[in-house]
């Protein structure tokens, strides 16, 4: 390969060829958000090689005063990040190499930056599903709140996003409650599997010091070491599980979303959204947009996108580490980033959110939404088969509709000419009250139900 060649190409770059590598291969942009791990674990590698009497207490010592000045300089903001470094493993090590000398080549005895990259993620990831397991009892709290001040408040119930029973609006609320809470455990399951240390598989094989990775694993919170080398410098499965369990909440998040930006809508009106989460149009002063909820309903767009692009990158990646695997953390970062975000902003919403009772009540009786509830009626009380009662029904609400008013308002008469059976105890069930509380079922929307489901989720959550 001739140097002429390259310059002609490397030209279209400032600074030529090197200056294209460097700008494709260093990571220092990015992963300086993993100082803090990385130093962690020097640390924690440090200590245990002179545990193990491969570092002497002296330049252990030194290792560990230096690292400490690091982060101090990191986390003032006067660390002097450099590209031609690469990455934050060397650019950590080289400030490491000014401030201490000679001791701080010893650090990286028996390691590579594949098992110190690999801890140090892991680390980060850790750390992030222990913010999303927050982040959403705080939601979830928060959904319980609302569930709490309306276990009664009857709303309609949708499929199709058509009216279709009454249900209570604690019920509704209570829905989220329960896809969180899955989405908690995917956290929890996720954290339980990610949590072992695989510091100590080096570049790939292992190593021929006398390391003891029991004691690295236990100093950085691990439920023990990684068992196979190999696997622990090419594995990614802890940000893809995130990823996995970001996605499926961040799609939880933006059904809800898109409910308030239905029901706060003017055709709705459910809801009122608080000012803090809602914006005006600059021309249009009737409006409130609802910015949160719509920015809310597109950040799985990101999330999802994330976790597509990690996949990407691992799916026929040889073993073991290769560089594509670098193109992981910008991902995981901005993910996490807008999951945090997201879940913040989503408890802030519904903390701040006010239920219109009047109109939520108007809605649930409206299209009928009582006709399984004359249809179950007349199977109990006139034993009649439910198909023929779902027949008497649809006459029924037929003629409710010609006359332009709802079921409760016919007459017993007029009931009695389509089905000569029906008697004045048919009343009982008809309106929205009567219909929520009929639904006595475990899991179902009468009030009763839901303050059980509510009273519950309380306690599992103090
Ligand atoms: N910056 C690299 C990464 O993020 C660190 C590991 C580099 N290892 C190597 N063998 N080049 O993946």
């Amino acid at each position: 390969m001739s140097d002429g060649a390259n310059s002609m190409w490397g030209g279209r770059f400032a600074g030529g060829v090197n200056a294209i590598m460097e700008a494709i291969n260093a990571s220092i942009g990015f992963d300086k958000r993993l100082y803090a791990q990385d130093i962690a674990g020097s640390r924690a590698h440090a200590a245990m090689l002179a545990a193990q009497g491969i570092l002497t207490p002296a330049d252990q010592q030194a290792i560990d005063a230096g690292l400490q000045q690091v982060k101090a300089e990191i986390e003032a903001g006067d660390f002097p990040f450099s590209a031609a470094l690469e990455d934050i493993h060397m650019n950590i090590e080289a400030r490491l190499k000014t401030i201490i000398g000679e001791p701080a080549g010893r650090l990286h005895t028996a390691r590579s930056r594949n098992d110190q990259v690999a801890v140090d993620f892991r680390l980060w990831v850790r750390e992030q599903c222990d913010a999303a397991i927050g982040g959403i009892d705080a939601l979830m709290r928060a959904f319980l709140h609302q569930a709490e001040a309306g276990a009664d408040w009857v709303m309609p119930g949708f499929t199709h996003l058509q009216t279709a029973q009454p249900v209570t609006w604690g019920h509704h609320m209570m829905a989220y409650v329960e896809m969180l809470a899955r989405d908690r455990s995917r956290f929890e399951d996720a954290r339980k599997r990610m949590n072992e240390c695989p510091l100590g598989a080096a570049a790939l094989a292992g190593t021929s010091f006398p390391i003891d990775r029991h004691m690295t694993a236990a100093a950085l919170g691990f439920d023990r070491p990684t068992a196979n080398s190999l696997d622990s410098t090419a594995d990614r499965d802890f940000a893809l599980e995130f990823l996995g369990a970001a996605s499926i909440c961040a799609m939880h998040l933006s059904r809800f979303a898109e409910e308030l930006v239905i029901w706060s809508s003017a055709q709705f009106r459910f809801v009122r959204l608080s000012d803090s989460f809602t914006t005006g149009s600059s021309i249009m002063p009737q409006k409130k947009n609802p910015d949160a909820a719509e920015l809310l309903r597109a950040k799985l767009g990101r999330i999802l996108g994330a976790n597509v692009a990690l996949f990407t990158v691992m799916k026929g990646l040889a073993l073991t580490y290769s560089k594509d695997m670098q193109e992981d953390k910008e991902q995981v970062f901005d993910a996490a980033d807008s999951l945090m975000l997201s879940l913040a902003a989503m408890e802030g919403m519904v903390r701040d959110m006010t239920a219109n009772v009047d109109a939520l009540r108007a809605a649930a009786g409206s299209g009928f939404s009582t006709a399984t509830d004359l249809a179950d009626w007349l199977v109990r009380a006139l034993n009649l088969p439910f198909r023929d009662a779902h027949h008497v029904t649809g006459s029924l609400v037929k003629m409710a509709e010609d006359a332009g008013i709802d079921l409760p308002d016919l007459t017993l008469e007029q009931m009695q000419s389509v089905h000569a059976g029906i008697t004045k105890d048919v009343f009982d069930v008809l309106g929205v009250d009567n219909s929520v509380r009929s639904r006595i079922s475990y899991g179902g929307t009468a009030p009763d139900q839901v303050r059980a489901q509510i009273a519950r989720w309380k306690e599992s959550l103090a």
